[in-house]
């Protein structure tokens, strides 16, 4: 999906909000001390997790295969040590093989339709990032889309969609406010599936975290029986 349209750029930054509490402060707190490092952010979207981990990080690069997005973060934002460069999660060339001490890559998974390009994504991942680096990434949590209603959102399934059909689309309807919804074409990747892609390219599962509101996130916040996301927090090996 392109994030041209003003209308959806702006509804996005309520996400933006959300992401904080479920993911990005959740990943903030899983890499620990970033003195010194070195952070790739793939397909960066708005730019904000990729700023926020500019705070404390030696460098960040944002990639996006959206123009759209990368235009904005680089009208948006103004760090000496951070940069924002279009893109694709399968094709990062512009970077040399271990240069980055850190890859995150947040809800990029649900825009891919195609597992031979989640191999390619992940390989190119394994490339970029050192020895021993750290690999996060997130995707919608399988228990949230199987969940089909609450809160906030709901799953509309095509006939023949199954778990087990790694890619398969489905629609997430996501109320952004009261009067403004946005359907969204997002595909599913198993369990299984994102086990064996990662053992194939040398990626070690360290971590996963269920997404949950903490106590002290806003009231506005629908607090859902089940974890809308779930970030694979890995090691390259
Ligand atoms: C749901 S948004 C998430 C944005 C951001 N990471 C965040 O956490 O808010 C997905 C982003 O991935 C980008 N994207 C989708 N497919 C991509 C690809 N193959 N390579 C690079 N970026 C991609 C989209 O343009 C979009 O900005």
């Amino acid at each position: 999906m392109e994030y041209e349209d003003k209308d959806l750029l702006d509804l996005y930054a309520v996400k933006d909000e959300e992401h904080r509490y479920t993911m990005f402060d959740p990943i903030r707190g899983y890499l620990g001390d970033l003195d010194g490092k070195a952070i790739l952010d793939i397909g960066c979207g708005s730019g904000a997790l990729a700023n926020e981990l500019s705070k404390s990080a030696a460098r960040v690069v944002g990639v996006d295969s959206s123009e759209g997005w990368i235009r904005r973060c680089t009208n948006t934002y103004d760090r000496e040590n951070l940069s924002f460069i279009g893109a694709r999660a399968d094709d990062l060339g512009v970077f040399a093989d271990g240069f980055f001490d850190i890859v995150v890559m947040n809800m990029v998974m649900p825009n891919i339709y195609d597992s031979a390009e989640v191999g390619r994504i992940f390989k190119e991942i394994r490339r970029v990032v050192r020895k021993s680096g750290d690999v996060v990434f997130s995707d919608l949590h399988p228990v949230c889309i199987m969940a089909g209603h609450e809160g906030n959102r709901r799953q509309v399934f095509p006939d023949g969609f199954s778990y087990f059909k790694d890619g398969a689309r489905f629609t997430a309807i996501v109320k952004v406010r009261d009067d403004k919804e946005i359907a969204f074409s997002d595909s599913h990747w198993s369990l299984g599936f994102y086990s064996d892609v990662l053992r194939e390219n040398d990626i070690r599962i360290m971590k996963i975290i269920e997404s949950k509101y903490p106590e002290n996130a806003p009231e506005k916040f629908f607090r859902y029986s089940f974890p809308e996301y779930i970030i694979f927090c890995c090691r390259a090996a």
